[in-house]
């Protein structure tokens, strides 16, 4: 039988029994930790690259567009959160409700939005590591070992990586932070709220900063015309046509729809904090006001942030630009800001990464737990309490892509796959409604089944707007998924086997 549930009071009493991981993290702490997964590459790099390639000045709304899908996506997971307070973000919900398989399938899918993430967001770090170092000549470090071998990489200096080797301050800053996480969660938070702070300085500066440098003229037109979308509207091309085109997605509403999927990233990242909820001092309370909350801040400063930075810098001067930032700030007096910010930046990364990465290694840990994965994913170290076997394993996995894959890759790859699992938990909690009415819950989805259909439409138009190599990979690491699942993870489940652990 796929579809065999994992009861909710086990999976509750599971958390309490007290022995497993520590209960450490407040409602402020969990807002720091959404916000620290929140803030991070999708918008001191993807806003700069969406304004020039998809939706222009008009990257404001495309935020808007995905904060309105990762709002109706973050009030489903609030509705799960508050009523399995257990760890495992996603997979652990669908676990209760849709069946083990579909269980599966949002966990093995996770790793793209946690894993594939903290590997996208170090190879930006790299490039603002890189451009740093430049500046004041530190550039010491042989070019080939910079970039992955298979993109083209332009520095400021005018040097231009032709298909590089490795990228090895990437896999320099996943392997750190993979020891800082082995060292225990509650060390990790205290980093975290420094580094939160940091970020939000960076994200206040800039807007204070800029506002008063804005040029009208970069704002207009505010919509940039798309010929492809005018033909359509004219009758002189059909949908499907303009579908397949090259004019799709480039400029126009079309533009603004993959805009948001590609500022998408910019969000991911609040869901992270129901991966903590095992470890929330009071989960069913704080864990809707962690992700709701750090979803609203960071949707009012998107906004704000990229109406300046288009505003600063033409859309156009953001082609290719790996420090969008540091090209706006240039349009100010205020050079000097430069350093500080991107060395704040720099550390900014740092507590997505973390998030990420924790993140990735409590999915697993979960799915080991149920006997989906190998005990190896679940082995809790006798000291610092944390499954630093998995964080080991995920520094290595990591480590692989953030060296040899462009970044833009990987970021289709990180948002395609997050909203799958986004749609999957929309779906879950209407059918939670209906099968399970009478468990509980802190806090309750408004609007069901308005406010998950609507989720599920908007991820689903974000998904459809995304690449079309980006849905082979999805459907190709999903399959792989589907076999694993096949040949290990249903002869190992524990729930099937009923030994109730
Ligand atoms: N939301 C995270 C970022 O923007 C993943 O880097």
């Amino acid at each position: 039988m796929l579809f065999v549930k994992k009861p909710i009071t086990q999976l509750i009493s599971e958390a309490d029994n007290g022995k497993e991981l520590k209960r450490s993290l407040n409602y402020a702490s969990l807002i720091a930790l959404g916000v620290g997964a929140i803030i991070g590459a999708g918008l001191f790099s993807l806003t700069g690259i969406a304004a020039a390639d998809n939706a222009g000045p008009a990257v404001t709304i495309s935020f808007v567009v995905a904060a309105v899908g990762c709002m109706f996506a973050g009030l489903c997971y609030a509705e799960f959160s508050s009523m399995i307070p257990v760890a495992g973000s996603a997979y652990t919900y669908s676990y209760a409700t849709m069946g083990e398989f579909i269980a599966w399938i949002i966990g093995w899918d996770l790793v793209l939005e946690y894993a594939l993430g903290a590997a996208t967001v170090s190879v930006s770090w790299s490039r603002y590591l890189v451009e740093f170092l430049i500046n004041h000549d530190l550039d010491f470090i042989p070019y080939e070992l910079l970039s992955s071998p298979f993109e083209t990489l332009s520095l400021s200096n005018g040097v231009v990586i032709d298909n590089g080797v490795i990228n090895l301050p990437a896999i320099f800053i996943v392997m750190l932070l993979s020891f800082v996480l082995i060292n225990g969660t509650r060390k990790s938070a205290v980093t975290n709220n420094l580094l939160v702070i940091l970020k939000l300085s960076v994200v206040f500066v800039f807007v204070i900063v800029g506002w008063k440098y804005i040029n009208p003229a970069n704002h207009e037109p505010f919509v940039i015309p798309n010929p492809g979308e005018t033909a359509l509207i004219e009758g002189k091309t059909g949908f499907w046509a303009f579908l397949g085109s090259e004019n799709f997605g480039h400029y126009g509403i079309s533009g603004i729809l993959r805009g948001a999927a590609v500022v998408f990233f910019a969000f991911i990242g609040f869901d992270a904090v129901s991966t903590a909820a095992q470890e929330a001092k009071n989960p069913k309370r704080d864990m809707p006001i962690g992700i709701l909350g750090s979803l609203l801040v960071c949707t009012l400063l998107y906004v704000v942030f990229s109406f300046v930075m288009t505003g600063l810098a033409n859309y156009k001067e953001f082609i290719n630009d790996a420090k969008p930032v540091a090209t706006a700030i240039a349009h100010t007096p205020y050079l000097w800001l430069q350093d500080g910010i991107i060395i704040a930046i720099l550390a900014g990364y740092t507590s997505v990464i973390l998030v990420m990465l924790l993140g990735q290694s409590r999915v697993f840990y979960a799915m080991s737990h149920d006997g989906l994965l190998p005990r190896f994913f679940s082995h809790v170290h006798s000291k610092f309490r944390t499954p630093y076997k998995t964080n080991l394993f995920f520094m290595i996995f990591v480590s692989l892509f953030a060296g040899f894959v462009p970044v833009s890759d990987l970021g289709h790859m990180v948002s395609i796959g997050t909203l799958f699992a986004f749609i999957l938990v929309c779906i879950g909690v209407i059918i939670m409604r209906k099968t399970m009415p009478e468990v509980p819950r802190k806090f309750k989805t408004p609007l069901v089944p308005t406010i998950p259909v609507l989720g599920i439409v908007v991820c689903f138009a974000m998904m459809v707007s995304l690449p079309k190599e980006s849905w082979e990979r999805l459907i190709i690491w999903m399959a792989l998924g589907i076999v694993i699942y096949f040949m290990y993870s249903r002869k190992h489940s524990f729930v099937r086997k009923g030994a109730g652990k």
